[in-house]
């Protein structure tokens, strides 16, 4: 039997730096709020009963992102620091033996990787704990790793607390940790407020500890970027920026082109597959699948949605909670706002705004038109200009055009209405009435015809 491990995520603070009436936590980053970052990589390394997420700020929203994740919660009702919201937890965790790793909210670029070299060291060493630390160039705001002569850690002094000497050590304090749990808990209640700012620190465990008699180990990690800690909205957007190189190294790396990758915005929810290519500024979010050979074109939003093989997204797109068949084309300049599902081979072009519209295989609606609640057959062509009318003022009605039908340009089909397969509407028609199969229906004013009408007119204004 493994000795288990019991993660314990920080995430009760404010962070009053991020300037926000938001709790820093849920601000997002790579397309997830920084906790669903951070309960992902512990749920690689536990199981969700050994994962507990400490709140307190916004708790309940923050309990709603990640109870799926099957998490447990401790609640910390004043934060008054990281060791005090530690020790908010002490009934549920003290009585735990194995290894109690401690994790901040608010550094999400974590890798679980990492996690585990940090607990294989512990295993493999008599430390009391080990703690990550990485050296920085620029360290400001991090607490300083203080070795001793054996290159144990004595201390961790923060910033403020800092003499000049100590502000000149570089190798900084990640706030991850890990010790074994029954000496942990055994010396905690140790941990006093006595600092300038009256917070119990988490990082005064070195010291206990030593004192104790026991030693701590600092791990230094290799990659500073991973270990970035987010307490304002610059390094959020730090932490935005190295989120999105590491989903499009891993997409490069599994065969998607990406060009001008520095402009691409990828979420780490979305999947591509082979020779995809992604055009500059591209942005793919949220619960997206992309499959082989496509291509995404440029300025183009893609959300939610399923694309199939062979597809090709035109430039200035948006695709939102869409499914896209085999070969479909569609933009650019094309809005599948909501609810859509174009299948193989169909086209949609420009200017082309579809609602809960299902577009059959090969139909083609290539310029300027609305088409909201229609079902539309396999092989129908809608003119430029097409409008279907869903909408009374009161109720949304829905429009049925069948396979191999001909809408004329500028036809406005007002719903409820059903037009049957292979008919054919002309142009500007206005169209009120259901079409049977292969009819043709007209519904617009005969022209009338005024023979030198314009003539006569022109005569006149010379007078
Ligand atoms: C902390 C460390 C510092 C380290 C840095 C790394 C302490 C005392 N200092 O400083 O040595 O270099 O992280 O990023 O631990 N939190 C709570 N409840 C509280 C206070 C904080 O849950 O009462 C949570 C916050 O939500 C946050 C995390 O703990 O996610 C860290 O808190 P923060 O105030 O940002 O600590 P730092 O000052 O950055
Ligand atoms: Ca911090």
């Amino acid at each position: 039997m493994p000795t288990p491990v019991t993660i314990v995520i920080l995430a009760a603070g404010l962070g009053t730096r991020m300037k926000s009436r938001k709790a820093k936590v849920l601000h997002r980053a790579g397309g997830r709020t920084l906790v669903e970052h951070v309960v992902a990589t512990a749920r690689n390394l536990a199981p969700g009963d050994h994962i507990f997420v400490v709140v307190g700020h916004q708790g309940e929203q923050v309990r709603q992102l990640v109870a799926a994740q099957g998490v447990r919660f401790i609640e910390q009702r004043e934060q008054k620091g990281t060791g005090h919201a530690v020790l908010a937890g002490r009934q549920d965790l003290s009585g735990l033996g194995g290894y109690l790793v401690i994790l901040y909210g608010d550094c999400p670029l974590i890798r679980a990787e990492t996690l585990r070299k940090l607990i294989a060291r512990m295993k493999q060493s008599d430390a009391g704990g080990v703690l990550l630390s990485a050296r920085m160039a620029d360290p400001t705001g991090y607490g300083r790793v203080i070795r001793d002569a054996r290159g144990h850690v004595a201390a961790i002094v923060e910033q403020k607390a800092a003499t000049a000497e100590q502000l000149a050590i570089r190798e900084a304090n990640m706030g991850i940790y890990c010790f074994r749990a029954p000496l942990f808990w055994e010396h905690a209640g140790r941990i006093q407020p006595h600092n300038p700012a009256r917070e119990y620190y988490l990082t005064d465990m070195v010291e206990i500890l030593n004192r104790g008699g026991h030693f701590l180990e600092a791990l230094e990690v290799e990659d500073t970027r991973e270990v970035l800690g987010i307490n304002n909205r610059q390094e959020l957007a730090e932490a935005d920026r190295l989120f999105r190189e590491r989903k499009l190294r891993e997409l490069m790396l599994g065969g998607v082109t990406v060009v001008k990758p520095e402009t691409v915005t990828v979420d780490d929810t979305v999947s591509i597959g082979m020779d995809t290519v992604v055009e500059p500024f591209a942005q793919i979010l949220g619960n997206t699948k992309i499959g082989e050979n496509c291509r995404i074109g440029a300025c183009t939003i893609i959300r939610d949605s399923v694309l199939a093989d062979e597809v090709e997204i035109g430039p200035f797109s948006i695709v939102a909670t869409s499914g896209v068949g085999r070969g479909a084309v569609v933009g650019p300049f094309a809005r599948l706002r909501t609810g859509n599902q174009v299948d193989a081979g169909a086209h949609i072009g420009n200017f082309v705004e579809l609602k809960k519209a299902h577009v059959g295989a090969g139909a083609k609606a290539n310029h300027l038109a609305y088409l909201g609640d229609t079902e539309i057959g396999a092989g129908t062509n809608i003119g430029a200009g097409t409008i279907t009318c869903n909408y009374d003022g009161f109720q949304k009605h829905l429009t049925r055009i069948g396979e191999r039908a001909f809408v004329g340009s500028n036809a406005t089909l007002v719903a409820p209405i059903e037009i049957g397969d292979g008919a054919y509407l002309a142009a500007g028609s206005v169209i009120t009435e259901a079409v049977p199969p292969d009819a043709l229906a007209l519904g617009r004013a005969r022209q009338v015809m005024k023979p030198d009408w314009a003539k006569k007119r022109r005569a006149l204004g010379k007078k």
